[in-house]
Parts: C-alpha cells; sequence; structure tokens
C-alpha cells in the first residue's frame, strides 16, 4: 500500500523544547554596532521597539551580540563590561523584560568572535545556569567550527537549567545534526553590509538547505541588511525582506531602530508578508523555478501556507537589469488549472481571479510578493492543526476517507529513513474522515521530531 506522509515537503512537523514554533524575529547589535553600544543605547532601543510598533509587528527579541564580555570573576563566572554596563547587565535585561521584550545574548563555543565572550569546554553548565539567572531568553552561540559533541553539551546545559531559551548557532554553514541540538542555525558566512550581491548568495545557500527547516528548526538567513546604511534601494529592501519571510528565516533586524523612517517602517511592519513568515505550518519556501532563457535571472519561488495544499505565498522575482514579466503557473505550485484568487502582500489588495496562471511585469531587483489560493492539485489527506502544549503535542486532521487509521511518527533524528520512525499514537478516523493524534512530549535533551503517515 502506497504511503502518504503528512507535509511531504517538511522533514518534521514539530519539536519539542516548545521554542521558537514560528521564526524567531527581533533586533541584533551587530550589523549596525559592532562592538560600540552601551546600556542606554540597548534600553533606547527597546524603548524604540515598543513605541515605534516594531513589537506589536513581532519583533520580540533584543539581542546582544559580541563585545559584552570582560573576562571572569575568580569563580569563573561571566562579568559584563562594567564600561558598557555601568548599571550592571541585569538591570539591563530587567529593563528590556519590563518593556515586554525577551532578551538574547551572545556567546562563542571556542575561543573566537570579534571580542570573545567565551565559553571553555567543560564551563557549558556553570554558562548556562549564570545566563538562565540574568533572564536570559535566546543565546546565540557562535560555534567555532566546533562538532556536534561540543555543542551537545550547551544544548545540555541549557535545558538542564529548565529556562525556556532558544538556541541558535552561528556558524558559514548547515549541518545535518544542527536540527537536534538548536532551534535556529546560520546557513552562511557574514554578510557584506547592506549589499545585494551578498544578500543573493545568503539565499542561494538557504535555499539548498530548505529541507532542514520546520516549526521550532530554521535555516537562518542572518540579520536582516534594511535600513543599516541606506546603501540598497526601496525595491532591494522589500524583495529582501519578503524573500526572507518566504524562506522562513528568523527575522532579525540589524538597523538602528531608535531611527528608523517611515518607509523602512512601513516595510519592516508590512502584516501579510510577515504572516508569510510566521505561517504555522513552517514549510520554508524555495525557488521552483528560473528562466534559462533570460540569464536564469527571472524567478518563481513558492511557500506553501497552512496544511491544506490550497494557499501559497509565491515571489515573481527579477535578479536581471531590464524590467521583464515573470510568469506563475498553477501546476508548478501544486495547485490545479482553472480559476485562483491573486493577492497582492504588499499593498493588500485584491488583485482578481486568474485561470491557470498569473503573469506579472517586475521591475529590476523586484520580488512581486502574492498569495493564491487555488484548489489543491494533490487530493490531500491534510493535517489541519498542531499544537504544542508543552507536554504534549496535538495534530488533529482529515483523512478524507472515513475509518481508516492514521499514524503519528517520532524519530530524535529529522534525516532518518522514515520507515525507521517509531509510531507513537494512533486514530481510527471518525465517519467524517477527522482524526486527532496526541503524544507525550520530552523535555530537552530528548529533542523529538514528529510526522504523520496517512493509509
Ligand atoms: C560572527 C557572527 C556574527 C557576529 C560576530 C561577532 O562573525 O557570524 O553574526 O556574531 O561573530 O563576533
Amino acid at each position: 500500500m502506497a504511503l502518504v506522509w503528512g507535509l511531504m515537503a517538511t522533514p518534521a512537523v514539530a519539536l519539542t523544547n516548545g521554542l521558537a514554533l514560528k521564526p524567531p524575529m527581533g533586533w541584533n547589535t551587530w550589523y549596525k554596532f559592532l562592538g560600540n553600544y552601551n546600556e542606554m543605547v540597548l534600553r533606547q532601543t527597546a524603548d524604540a521597539l515598543v513605541t515605534n510598533g516594531l513589537a506589536a509587528a513581532g519583533y520580540e527579541y533584543l539581542n546582544l551580540d559580541d563585545c559584552w564580555f570582560a573576562g571572569r570573576d575568580a569563580q569563573g563566572r561571566l562579568l559584563a563590561d562594567p564600561a558598557k554596563f555601568p548599571s550592571g547587565i541585569q538591570s539591563t535585561i530587567d529593563y528590556v523584560h519590563g518593556r515586554g521584550l525577551k532578551f538574547g545574548l551572545y556567546l562563542c563555543a571556542a575561543n573566537c568572535g570579534y571580542c570573545s565572550a567565551y565559553t571553555p569546554v567543560g564551563h557549558e553548565t556553570n554558562d548556562a545556569i549564570e545566563l538562565a539567572g540574568w533572564g536570559v531568553d535566546f543565546v546565540k552561540i557562535d560555534s567555532a567550527n566546533q562538532r556536534e559533541s561540543v555543542i551537545s553539551q550547551f544544548q545540555a546545559a541549557f535545558a538542564a537549567t529548565g529556562r525556556p531559551i532558544v538556541i541558535s548557532l552561528s556558524d558559514a554553514y548547515y549541518e545535518s545534526w544542527m536540527p537536534r541540538l538548536a532551534n535556529t542555525w546560520r546557513i552562511s558566512a557574514d554578510e557584506e553590509v547592506e549589499s545585494w550581491s551578498s544578500v543573493m548568495r545568503v539565499l542561494d545557500n538557504d535555499n539548498a538547505c530548505a529541507g532542514a527547516a520546520g516549526p521550532g528548526h530554521w535555516n537562518d538567513a542572518d540579520m536582516l541588511q534594511i535600513g543599516i546604511l541606506n546603501l540598497m534601494s526601496d525595491t532591494e529592501y522589500k524583495s529582501h525582506f519578503g524573500l526572507w519571510c518566504l524562506i522562513a528565516s528568523p527575522l532579525l533586524l540589524g538597523c538602528d531602530v531608535r531611527s528608523i523612517d517611515p518607509a523602512m517602517q512601513a516595510i519592516l511592519t508590512a502584516p501579510e508578508v510577515i504572516a508569510i513568515n510566521q505561517d504555522p505550518a513552517g514549510i520554508q519556501g524555495t525557488r521552483i523555478s528560473s528562466s534559462p532563457g533570460q540569464g536564469g535571472n527571472l524567478e518563481v519561488w513558492c511557500k506553501p501556507l497552512g496544511y491544506d495544499g490550497c494557499h501559497k505565498a509565491v515571489a515573481l522575482f527579477n535578479r536581471g537589469t531590464n524590467t521583464a514579466n515573470v510568469s506563475v503557473n498553477w501546476t508548478n505550485v501544486l495547485l490545479r488549472p482553472g480559476p485562483a484568487s491573486v493577492r497582492d502582500l504588499w499593498t493588500r489588495t485584491d488583485l482578481g481571479v486568474f485561470t491557470n496562471g498569473y503573469t506579472a511585469s517586475v521591475a529590476p531587483h523586484q520580488a512581486v510578493l502574492v498569495e493564491i489560493v487555488g484548489t489543491s492539485l494533490i487530493s490531500v489527506p491534510r493535517i489541519t492543526s498542531l499544537e504544542n502544549l508543552g507536554t504534549k503535542i496535538v495534530v488533529r486532521g482529515t483523512n478524507g476517507s472515513t475509518n481508516a487509521q492514521v499514524n503519528l511518527l517520532s524519530s530524535s533524528d529529522p534525516q532518518k529513513p522514515l520507515p525507521l520512525w517509531t509510531i507513537v499514537a494512533t486514530n481510527q478516523c471518525d465517519r467524517n474522515g477527522s482524526f486527532c493524534l496526541t503524544n507525550r512530549i520530552e523535555p530537552q535533551p530528548q529533542r523529538s521530531f514528529f510526522r504523520v503517515r496517512f493509509p
């Protein structure tokens, strides 16, 4: 009998530390400030995130990158730089929390980084306890080419604190063990600040790892190069932002949000564009075609939205230097030929109902971003909701036919061949063909990934 796998495009539907079920959104010091910040800058940034609407749009993490560290005390405890934090780092963290935001901090897994906030082997547990005690909610670990065995020490140490802390690895590449140990991981080397070609390089690297992403575990395409030095055009900013949303990257602002202008603000808070990034199904969008005839410059990208196979976010993207028509056919995005509605996600306007496909005139470096709602080409048994309740996962869906058995499978390794996953729950579909599967989930370090198998 043929097996149909839920969410076939993704390696897994859930990860069980319960964190980062959607790509994390926030702000990071690095690209704008390097080491040139202090507690006042951070407090003003926390204020700005709240007052200028960015927090309400979803940017909840205020992440302090490198250069906060000034060595260790006699007991080996981490010390924040007193020149930058005259009131102590704790008071800044408390201030950030007081504004309703979460706080992130940078560590290095080896003697690396610009200013070396460095955790030597054997210090992972103490450093994790110290950060958890400060109230850190997100840790960026510069992996410094450390292997799985070293990073697993950090993961276990942070899990053992009992505090929910998102783990974000920072290295220049993806490796298959990373989804087991981290909520996000970088997939490329640092960007050149506001360089279009560098943005394109990261996008291509990210596309190559698309299968690794899913709720709780994301490819990190690095901080947004928007409004840092104002070197790129507004068209490029919108394309960069829209594509980062489509590839389900964490959205971490790199600019000085204290002095953001209204045009930038409108880009960074565009609600329907952010919504594709934050879609609960968490399927990373990918490039589905490029045009050899145009030097490969005209591309179509697609991110399936939700679980029903009918909603697609599509980018019609022109990397070239001349305006050109870019088309998507419904069948390319797994929709049936015939009518489907098209909505512009930037202007938030319905463009109409189109038959079999849609074509837009696309300016150089523009990515037209639309949502297409049609009829799924695949007659889907489908997942309709997925909840992670902290202690258990609940998956509901419909099989399309009644009285059939649906299985929930689990594995600690998302790359494991599917026949080797363990059945952890079964449910007989009811007379409507609906099912509900539940399974207890383990706290870290026993992280699990799930798939649904239909009959
Ligand atoms: C690496 C990372 C950057 C930043 C710096 C800090 O280069 O990729 O994002 O964290 O380290 O030194």
